[in-house]
């Protein structure tokens, strides 16, 4: 089957992106509101684009009647932002911060979160999140209905016990994070994994020739 994105309607195209590109992580991002309320919304539009430096991106849509969503207004004004990574132990705490409060709400009190201070940008980290990315805005690239927005990593946080300090070994198998999954509102637990190690031209050839 062959789809054409520009004959396809919004709603239609946003089924099939979110269905076929699985499973994404999700950024939990506090950043800082104009009276210095705190902000905090998940993104599944969200992946790491680079390691030196660390880079990681955030796909934020409008508002349907074309306004910008406070997460990508904050970032604008105040250049600064925390990715919290979700585990399953916070999961349904994210889901209420994704709820459309209005702007009196703050999204973690309502979900039972607590903030604690970031080391390097003004945003606050989200104490329950095993991982925490603190980023400053490199761009922010409007195209169409999103924005997509570009930040380097400028401080990581890890829960202790997560990562060894000898070798930086990540214990992926304690973090328990969850993916997202097809739209509207499933998700992935991260235990099910494989080992697949990536081999050299040289191991390749001499596998070819035992076959
Ligand atoms: C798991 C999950 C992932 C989401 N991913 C995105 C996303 O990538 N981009 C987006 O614009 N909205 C996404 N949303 C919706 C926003 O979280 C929601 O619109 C939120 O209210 C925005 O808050 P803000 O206005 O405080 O920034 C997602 C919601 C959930 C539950």
């Amino acid at each position: 089957m062959e789809l054409d994105p520009d004959v396809l309607t919004p709603a239609q195209n946003y089924k099939l992106m979110t269905c076929l590109v699985i499973p994404r992580p999700i950024a939990l991002v506090t950043s800082i509101g104009p009276s210095g309320v705190v902000n905090a919304a998940p993104f599944s539009f969200f992946n790491v684009m680079g390691s030196e430096p660390p880079i990681v991106v955030l796909g934020i849509s409008d508002r349907p009647e074309g306004s910008p969503k406070d997460t990508a207004a904050n970032i604008r004004r105040g250049r600064q932002f925390v990715v919290n990574l979700v585990s399953e132990e916070i999961v349904g705490k994210m889901n209420v911060c994704a709820i459309d409060f209005p702007p009196e709400i703050g999204e973690l009190s309502a979900a039972g979160l607590t903030p604690t201070p970031s080391v390097k940008v003004a945003p606050p980290r989200i104490a329950e999140s095993p991982v925490h990315l603190e980023c400053e805005e490199i761009q922010t690239i409007a195209i169409g209905e999103n924005r997509v927005v570009m930040g380097r990593v400028v401080q990581m946080g890890v829960r202790d016990g997560l990562v060894d300090p000898e070798n930086l070994r990540v214990r992926s198998d304690l973090m328990h994070l969850v993916g997202r999954m097809h739209a509207p509102s499933w998700y992935t637990r991260t235990g099910d994994v494989f080992e697949l190690p990536r081999q050299t031209y040289a191991q390749w050839k001499a596998n070819q020739a035992e076959v």
